[in-house]
């Protein structure tokens, strides 16, 4: 094998000195990249063989290549490789032992490129399949909300906002809500494909080169859609990574709110949703303690999800083109991101198989607060001919009107009603039923049954 006399990496002919040992261990990135080797060899067969068709290699070369590509393969799958710290990364690593397994005719790998095109050709496809992986997992979840939807579209709860009761509102509608949210995930993630499938393989360090190599041959064999269209751009351009992070944060936002909401409702003040023993925790000290700590982990793992992707944001900005080590940390981000995305939407699944409502509570919660002083409002001006404004200024003296009688406002006598607004009759009484009062909000992507049944059935179709 091609080596200096300080043992140092084939490209390092120039350099006379041992390196630094310190800068060896913390620069080098093969205990993150070997991530990538599959996908490293992938790229490498795909290289020479186009190398060969374009006769820049010979056949003899071409298969020798190939043959030593396949059994590092079976290596590193058996975990039988020796990855070398001194080899820095996956790249020169695989390179160093193929000089190894079929000696100097290994030194024609890197014809017409560098590890600088390598390096995102490899990330591009793995990035491809971890984006599968995630559409998939966003599925599962997808589904397993939808079946939770479907047992509970008459279950009345309060809807909240500023977390004080609003308006009732049926459960399914709350946690149809979240399906919206990881359709809009899975759009975000598939929307990525588009940068990912442009093809970086041939743009060498930065210029192109000077042989006669055929990317559109890589870009087919690789699963691409075209070549990138600049080398300096392609070999610089990390906004692939930027939005997979930024997609995984978005979708850990979603899974922290939801967290936070579980975890609110489940609390003993509120009591909405009870927590199988399979996704709580005891406490140390508390013999009586039965903890949300998986919510409590997914709520908090947005954070480190942000801190990725800010990381690569400020590697990014100012950044000069083209390639700098600087651009080395973007796998560690992009694996941490990936990891931890999986495992929440993973555990998220578990979550959703284990939670049930409680029907009673919700109802009995539902019914303070008077939530169905909207409905009352309404009511005056569809049947009695006033401005929404009127209507509201009444609706709030009747609601003063119970709240100092300590009343709902269902149990109002007629007469009641009658003192404050004389055109009111019977009819008031089921507007101000909580089962009515959510029925009756038919609009569009409104929370009635019938709506709730329609939209189920559309994200069965998809
Ligand atoms: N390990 C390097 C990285 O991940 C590969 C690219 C190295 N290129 C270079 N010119 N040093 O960024």
């Amino acid at each position: 094998m091609t080596k200096n006399k300080n043992n140092q990496a084939i490209w390092n002919s120039r350099i006379k000195k041992k390196g630094s040992v310190l800068f060896q261990k913390v620069g080098s990135s093969i205990s993150i990249d070997k991530r990538l080797y599959k996908e490293d060899i992938k790229a490498s067969i795909a290289h020479v063989e186009m190398l060969f068709k374009q006769k820049i290699i010979s056949f003899k070369i071409k298969n020798k290549i190939v043959y030593g590509l396949g059994k590092i393969e079976k290596e590193i799958y058996k975990k039988k490789f020796d990855f070398k710290n001194k080899y820095e990364d996956i790249h020169m690593n695989i390179e160093k032992r193929l000089f190894q397994i079929i000696g100097e005719e290994a030194g024609y790998i890197h014809t017409a490129r560098s590890r600088n095109d390598q390096v995102i050709t490899d990330l591009k496809l793995w990035m491809k399949s971890a984006t599968k992986e995630v559409v998939l997992n966003l599925d599962k979840i997808i589904k397993s909300t939808i079946k939770i939807s479907e047992r509970n579209i008459e279950t009345i709860m309060p809807g909240f906002t500023h977390l004080r009761n609003a308006q009732a509102i049926s459960f399914a509608h709350y946690l149809l809500s979240y399906v919206e949210m990881f359709q809009r995930d899975k759009k975000r993630f598939e929307n990525n494909f588009y940068n990912l499938n442009e093809n970086p393989l041939g743009v060498a360090a930065l210029t192109g080169t000077s042989f006669n190599i055929d990317r559109n041959y890589t870009t087919k064999k690789l699963g691409f859609k075209s070549p990138t269209n600049n080398s300096v751009d392609t070999v610089s351009d990390r906004d692939f990574v930027l939005d997979f992070l930024y997609s995984t944060s978005v979708c850990s936002i979603h899974i922290s709110r939801i967290a936070e909401e579980l975890i609110i409702w489940s609390s003993d003040n509120f009591e909405l949703i009870h927590l199988s023993d399979k996704i709580v925790t005891g406490s140390s000290i508390m013999p009586q303690k039965k903890n949300p700590d998986l919510l409590e982990y997914l709520r908090g793992k947005s954070g480190s999800l942000f801190g990725n992707l800010f990381s690569m944001l400020t590697i990014l900005k100012g950044l000069p083109l083209s390639y700098f080590k600087d651009l080395q940390d973007d796998k560690e981000l992009v694996f941490k991101s990936y990891d931890n995305l999986i495992s929440c939407l993973k555990i998220f699944n578990e979550i959703l198989n284990n939670i049930s409502p409680n029907k009673k509570k919700m109802y009995e919660l539902a019914n303070n607060g008077f939530v169905t002083a909207t409905d009352l409002a309404d009511h005056l001006v569809k049947n009695h001919s006033m401005s929404f404004r009127k209507a509201y200024q009444k609706t709030s003296e009747i609601v003063n009107f119970a709240e100092s009688k300590k009343k709902r406002l269902d149990e109002l006598k007629i007469e009641e009603l009658k003192k404050i607004e004389p055109k009111l009759n019977m009819d008031v009484i089921k507007v101000l039923n909580l089962k009515n009062s959510v029925n009756s909000k038919k609009s569009y992507g409104g929370t009635s049954f019938e709506n709730i049944k329609r939209m189920i059935m559309k994200y069965k179709k998809l």
